[in-house]
C-alpha cells in the first residue's frame, strides 16, 4: 500500500521483545463477516451483525452489495444493518463489482449472482485477485447451468443469472470458497445440491445458512442444501478471528517468559489446525471460557512460551490450518530438529505463492528452509532468529509472519509494505505496539 506523501509502500521495522504479558482481543472473523453481509443481502429484512471484522477485504463486500442494490448501514466500526433484497432481489449495477483482494468475495459472490435471473454482472479484482484460479468455481457453476465466463480462467468473470440445476459435485480441491460458490448457487437451483469434500474445510457457510432456515444436511464428507423459500437471519455475533489470533500465538509461543491471554476466539475445529500443531510440537496454549459466539464454537486462549520441537504437517490437516501455515513455518525455524509440510500445494494459489515467499522470507531472516512442489521442509534451531529485511509482496500474511518473527528475533526485522496487514487485520501492528508496551509494565502471573 503506497504512503500518499511519496507513493512508495510503507515499511516497518519491528523490533524484538524481551517477554509478551498481557489481554487482548482480536477483530471479528473475516470467513464469517463475508458471509454475513452476503447471506444478510439474500435475506429478508434486516441482519443486524455485530463484532463484524472490519478489513479491506470484508469492506469490499460491503461495496459489492451496495452496489447490487442492497443498504447497509455502518454503527461504528464493528456494528452493521444489511437491509436484504430477498433472494431474488439482486440488481446489475451496470458497472463491473471490484472484488480487490477478496478471494472469499468473488468466489461466494459468483455463487449468488449465478442464480439472479434475467440479471447480468461483471466481477474484477486487484492485480493479486487477477492472478488466482477462477475456473475452480466457473467450472462447478457451468454444470448447474450457469452463465459464467472467465478469461482462460482468470478474472474478470462475466455471469449471466439463470435457472439452475441441482448437482452433486465432487471438488477436486479441498476449497471452502469453491464449496461455499456452489452452495450458495444450490439455493437457486431445482433441487437439492451436494458438494463432496476430498477432506473437510471450513464450515461456515453451511452453518449461516442453517442459521437462515435453509435445509441442510451435513455428513462426514459431504454437505447438501436444498433450495429454500426464503431466507432471514437475523442477527449475527462475529466472533474473534482466529486467523487473526494465531500471529500473537505463535509470538507468544517463541519469546521466553511470555504469557498472553487472547479473548473471544472462534475456536471451530475446522479453523484451529495450528492449534493441534503447536501443541504436537510443545506449545503450551489452553482454552478456557468455552462458549458459543453467533452458533460457532468460541474460547479464551492462554498461551506460555514453551520450547519447540518439530513436526510434519501433512493430508487432512492442511485445509484446517491453511492461512496459517506460514506461522507453521516461523515456529518451525525456531524448533528443535526437523520439520516438513507436504499436501500443500493450494499455498501456491494464495495471495502470493505462500510457498515460495514464506521460504524466500525466513532464508532472509537466517532460517534454513527449503521449498518442495507441495510444502517445505525447515531445519530448526531452537533460539531466537537473527532477524533482517523482507518483503510482504503486498500479501497481509507474509507481513503478519514478518512481524512475528521481528518480536522473536535478536535484531528485529524490516517489513516492505507492511501495510498489506490491512486487507484482514487493519490494527495489528498498533494492538503489537500496544502489547510491547503493556509487557514492559506487567509480570507475568506466578501461579
Ligand atoms: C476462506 C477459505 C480458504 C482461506 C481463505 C478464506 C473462506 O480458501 O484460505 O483465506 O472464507 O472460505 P480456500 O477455501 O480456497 O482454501
Amino acid at each position: 500500500m503506497p504512503d500518499p506523501a511519496t507513493g512508495s509502500a510503507i515499511a516497518r521495522v519491528v523490533e524484538p521483545v524481551p517477554r509478551l504479558v498481557g489481554h487482548l482481543a482480536v477483530p471479528g472473523d473475516k470467513s464469517i463477516s463475508h458471509r454475513a453481509v452476503l447471506i444478510g443481502a439474500i435475506c429478508e429484512g434486516e441482519t443486524r451483525i455485530t463484532g463484524f471484522g472490519r478489513s479491506a477485504d470484508t469492506e469490499a463486500t460491503i461495496a459489492a452489495v451496495r452496489a447490487l442494490g442492497v443498504e447497509v448501514y455502518e454503527h461504528g466500526r464493528e456494528t452493521l444493518r444489511v437491509f436484504g433484497k430477498g433472494l431474488d432481489g439482486l440488481r446489475s449495477p451496470g458497472a463491473p463489482i471490484d472484488c480487490a483482494n477478496a478471494g472469499t468475495l468473488v468466489r461466494l459472490i459468483a455463487g449468488i449472482l449465478a442464480g439472479q435471473l434475467g440479471e447480468e454482472f461483471e466481477l474484477v479484482g486487484d492485480d493479486s485477485l487477477s492472478r488466482r484460479p477462477m475456473g475452480r468455481i466457473a467450472e462447478p457453476l457451468a454444470r448447474m447451468g450457469a452463465g459464467v465466463e472467465t478469461a482462460n480462467g482468470f478474472l474478470p468473470i462475466g455471469i449471466q443469472g439463470r435457472a439452475l440445476h441441482g448437482i452433486e459435485y465432487l471438488l477436486p480441491v479441498a476449497s471452502a470458497q469453491v464449496k461455499s460458490a456452489v452452495l450458495l448457487a444450490g439455493l437457486y437451483a431445482d433441487g437439492p445440491t451436494t458438494v463432496v469434500e476430498p477432506a473437510p474445510t471450513r464450515d461456515h457457510t453451511e452453518r449461516m445458512l442453517a442459521a437462515a432456515g435453509a435445509n441442510v444436511t451435513v455428513r462426514s464428507a459431504s454437505v447438501t442444501v436444498e433450495p429454500p423459500a426464503r431466507l432471514s437471519l437475523g442477527e449475527v455475533e462475529v466472533p474473534g478471528d482466529f486467523s487473526s489470533a494465531a500471529p500473537f500465538v505463535v509470538a507468544a509461543t517463541l519469546v521466553p517468559g511470555s504469557e498472553l491471554h487472547i479473548h473471544g476466539v472462534n475456536l471451530n475445529p475446522r479453523r484451529t489446525g495450528l492449534l493441534a500443531i503447536l501443541q504436537r510440537m510443545g506449545a503450551n496454549v489452553t482454552t478456557y471460557n468455552r462458549r458459543e459466539i453467533g452458533g460457532e464454537p468460541a474460547a479464551d486462549l492462554e498461551v506460555h512460551s514453551a520450547p519447540l520441537v518439530g513436526t510434519t504437517v501433512d493430508g487432512d490437516e492442511v485445509p484446517l490450518a491453511i492461512d496459517e501455515l506460514p506461522l507453521f513455518a516461523l515456529a518451525a525455524a525456531c524448533a528443535r530438529g526437523e520439520s516438513v509440510l507436504r499436501g500443500a500445494a493450494e499455498l501456491r494459489a494464495k495471495e502470493t505463492d505462500r510457498i515460495e515467499a514464506t521460504v524466500d522470507a525466513l532464508r532472509a531472516l537466517g532460517a534454513r528452509a527449503r521449498a518442495r512442489e507441495d510444502g517445505f521442509s525447515i531445519t530448526g534451531v531452537p533460539a531466537r532468529l537473527r532477524g533482517g529485511r523482507i518483503e510482504s509482496r503486498g500479501d497481509h500474511r507474509l507481513a503478519m509472519l514478518g512481524a512475528v518473527a521481528g518480536v522473536a528475533s535478536r535484531e528485529g526485522v524490516r517489513i516492505g509494505d507492511a501495510e498489506a496487514v490491512s486487507v484482514s487485520f487493519p490494527g495489528f501492528f498498533e494492538m503489537l505496539d500496544e502489547l510491547r508496551r503493556a509487557s514492559a509494565v506487567e509480570q507475568p502471573d506466578r501461579r
